[in-house]
């Protein structure tokens, strides 16, 4: 799968490390940075990579930040974006089956490595559900146009 990746400086290192581990998973990783750990702001990253997933160009987005709050705040702006931010993989699996989520943030301040590539690997083997499901992900788009 075509992932988009991005981080801020607290996210940094473990953005590294999901990006290595999605690559060894056979998936197609883009990082749109930042490329080094000197301070920055969240919400650049978290606007470019849902913008880049809003477009279609890629169809799953990955966030890190401190705390993954920020950074999927940020996205969640971007029309057509359903961010989650999870610290366990239970909430991973459950948003992707019924809130059909493009877009997984964490926390590097909440999460370690081990159990970020437990979340990661949850959220991208789940599947949307449909179903009474699909009626409520375009109660939450029918917002966007209010
Ligand atoms: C940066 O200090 C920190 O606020 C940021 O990484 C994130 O946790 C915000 O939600």
């Amino acid at each position: 799968m075509k992932i988009a990746i991005g981080s801020d400086h607290v996210g940094f290192e473990l953005k590294q490390t999901i990006k290595a581990y999605l690559e060894e998973l056979g998936h197609e990783v883009t990082d749109f940075g930042p490329f080094e750990a000197s301070r920055t702001d969240y919400p650049i990253y978290g606007e470019k990579v849902a913008k880049e997933v809003a477009s279609g160009a890629y169809p799953a987005g990955i966030l890190i930040c401190g705390t993954g709050v920020g950074i999927s705040i940020s996205a969640n702006k971007v029309a057509g974006i359903r961010a989650v931010v999870c610290s366990e993989p239970y909430s991973a699996k459950l948003s992707k089956e019924h809130n059909n989520t493009n877009i997984l943030a964490f926390g590097s301040r909440v999460v370690g490595e081990d159990l970020a590539k437990m979340i990661v690997s949850a959220w991208l083997d789940a599947e949307f559900e449909g179903g009474r499901h699909a009626k409520r992900v375009e109660m939450i788009r029918s917002i966007e146009n209010e």
